[in-house]
């Protein structure tokens, strides 16, 4: 247990996309260190699941809370859940990543994407920072993805809405740097969750959910961005200095060979 950590971002956290991988992970890490988890996402039976192995293991008060962040009213459902619980961490990792070419995902799934990608961090960033910057101290931290930093073809709408999010958080960290509230998007590559596993692809410098958590915990305090991953970062770092042609094309084609050997 962190009494720090605990006073930044304690007594609650919530941590959206908490059913399974890198959200899962964060419900841990955070309930390790001391604070208090509320889960949400929509199956209720797994978030029953991840409550019971978090207060095993950890010891915290624990609470699930089963919301579908693509109803636009989401955040009135949340708002009401917290009522006057006292929140010092929001963890924005909910994800919806279809991948294929760009007329293969319908307009429901370009709109869910959208829905979960980009609105829900938005209206819980509206939702909760001013109560952060008003106690002084907390952190948001929003899970991006090494995506958001290059269009990246045969995911061009999730990789769109990543951007969004690390453009926005950037921002916010400026905003709210001063005022307590440590703001950060954690941009991952490649981790080990249940939709990569689906997928059933091999992909190089595959990362665990765990790992990914712990290096957004760790590096809260150090905003804007964190990238998890030597590799992730060297990629990115190499990236940065070619012509955006060269990048497009080379995105490309690793995304093309993950959508033709992808089972799903
Ligand atoms: N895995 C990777 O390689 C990778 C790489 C870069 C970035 N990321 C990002 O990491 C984050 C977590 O993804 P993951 O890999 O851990 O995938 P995951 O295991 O599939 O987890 C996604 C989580 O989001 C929740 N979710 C999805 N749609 C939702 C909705 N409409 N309402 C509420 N909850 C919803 C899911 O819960 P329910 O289904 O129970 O609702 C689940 O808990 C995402 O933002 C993803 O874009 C992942």
């Amino acid at each position: 247990m962190s009494k720090d950590f605990c006073n930044l971002y304690g007594p609650w956290a919530l941590i959206t996309g908490a059913s399974s991988g890198i959200g899962e992970a964060f419900a841990h890490a955070i309930a390790a260190r001391g604070v208090n988890v509320i889960l949400l996402a929509r199956r209720e039976e797994e978030l029953y699941r991840v409550r019971a192995d978090v207060v095993a293991k950890h010891g915290v008060e624990c609470e699930t809370l089963v919301v579908d962040l693509a109803v636009p009213s989401f955040i009135d459902q949340v708002e009401v859940f917290l009522g006057d619980r006292e929140l010092g961490l929001v963890v924005s990792n909910a994800g919806y990543n279809p991948i294929g070419s760009f007329e293969d995902i319908d307009r429901e799934a370009v709109l869910r994407i959208l829905d979960v990608n980009d609105r829900a961090p938005l209206l819980l960033a509206q939702s909760f920072l001013p109560g952060l910057a008003k106690r002084g101290r907390g952190g948001f931290l929003i899970v991006g993805s090494i995506e958001g930093f290059n269009g990246t073809p045969w995911s061009a709408v999730y990789s769109a809405s990543k951007a969004f999010v690390q453009s926005l958080g950037e921002a916010l960290w400026g905003e709210y740097r001063k005022r307590g509230v440590d703001v950060l998007v954690l941009s991952p590559g490649a981790t080990d969750t249940p939709i990569l596993r689906a997928r059933e692809v091999e992909v190089p410098g595959i990362m665990t959910p765990a790992a990914v958590a712990e290096y957004g915990l760790k590096h809260l305090g150090n905003g804007p961005c964190a990238i998890p991953g030597l590799s992730n970062r060297m990629i990115l770092g190499v990236l940065k200095f070619m012509p955006r042609k060269l990048v497009s094309k080379a995105m490309g084609k690793a995304l093309r060979a993950v959508v033709e050997r992808s089972k799903i």
